[in-house]
């Protein structure tokens, strides 16, 4: 059994206030495992408590409680850090630093020789979509400029963990796709993504398993399958407002046709103007439609029901209120 990539046991930190004394904790007890090649989605809304995490497990700050395991090390261990690369939330630079420089900067702090300082360098840019900006200075460079930029110092070691947070903010869409591209692409080659994202739409697409944190802990956490089962549900929506008695008519009418189905096959719910049906099994459509035509009742759509990581997304938070 290989070692997880990123372990935390029990990990809770509380910044302290002395203003108003809100010692609310920002991470509670937060117990994490990502195995190697996996691509986590670290998913949750403003102050969940996703940076503070990003930030203990590159050693910035310092849990109050709680222990954290890199690549089977402690995450003290200084060795460690070296097969980590970690591209932050809000780049704060020397600006008046070249593109080029700063990562030749970078390339010494990670020993690498001049030479192939030079050839990462031109290559990162290049891969990150700024061939040739090693002579921009980086007080030059647009917000989704400088995220590309984040993202290639962040390679600039080779690492084998990858850590980027929210890496999607600021960028435009084909920007957002180009990201994805090479987090996909550093994945076929076995590197481990850790990424943490407000935004759901870019997730979705790439994550081997997502965990939700919110408030400081972890509601939800499974591969998109598991958190997305297919379902078979149904929408149907009439056009009028049925009233109670039609609706157990109908609903005794339809029963009848599948006599192996005891319980009502669907639940109702009556707006002013129309009345939706929500179907548990689609193979039940077709029983229904019989009975809605025979009782001339209108119909105005039918939709399969799929839940995505939105509304799972939303729903946790929900809960946790
Ligand atoms: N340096 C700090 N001092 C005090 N409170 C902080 C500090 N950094 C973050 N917080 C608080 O901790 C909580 C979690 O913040 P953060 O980890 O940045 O969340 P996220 O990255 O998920 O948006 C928030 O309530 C935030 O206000
Ligand atoms: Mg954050």
């Amino acid at each position: 059994m290989m070692e997880p990539v990123i372990k935390t046991n029990a990990l809770s930190k509380t910044y302290k206030n002395k203003k108003n004394n809100n010692n609310f904790p920002a991470l509670n007890q937060l117990e994490l495992e990502i195995q190697p090649g996996e691509i986590y989605g670290f998913l949750g809304p403003n102050g969940a408590g996703k940076t503070t995490t990003i930030k203990l497990i590159l050693g910035f700050i310092f849990p109050d409680s709680g222990s954290i395991s890199l690549l089977g090390h402690p995450a003290s261990d200084v060795a460690v850090r070296k097969k980590i690369g970690y591209m932050p939330e809000v780049a704060n630079y020397y600006w008046f630093l070249k593109a080029g420089e700063l990562m030749n900067a970078y390339g010494k702090m990670h020993q690498l020789d001049s030479q192939t300082r030079k050839e990462r360098c031109r290559d990162l840019l290049a891969k990150v979509g700024l061939a040739g900006k090693e002579n921009t200075l980086l007080k030059e460079f647009s917000k989704g400029m400088l995220q590309r930029f984040s993202l290639a110092q962040a390679l600039l070691n080779e690492p084998e963990l990858l850590i980027l947070d929210e890496p999607a903010s600021g960028l435009d869409p084909v920007g957002r796709r180009e990201i994805r591209e090479i987090i996909l692409d550093l994945h076929q080659k076995g590197v481990t993504i850790f990424f943490s994202s407000h935004e759901l739409s870019a997730v979705e697409m790439i994550s081997t398993r997502v965990g939700i944190l919110n408030k400081g802990k972890l509601v939800k956490e499974g591969s998109l399958l598991e958190l997305l089962p297919s379902t078979r549900k149904m929408r149907v929506i009439l056009q009028n407002h049925l009233s109670p008695e039609a609706i157990t008519r109908l609903e005794r009418k339809v029963n009848s046709l599948i006599p192996s189905v005891e319980k009502p096959i669907f639940q109702a719910t009556v707006e002013q103007n129309e009345t939706i049906l929500l179907l548990e099994e689609r193979d039940h459509l077709y029983p229904l439609m019989r009975v809605l035509e025979e009782e001339k009742l209108p119909l105005e759509a039918v939709t399969p029901l799929r839940e995505t990581l939105e509304d799972i997304f939303m729903k946790s938070i929900q809960e946790e209120k």
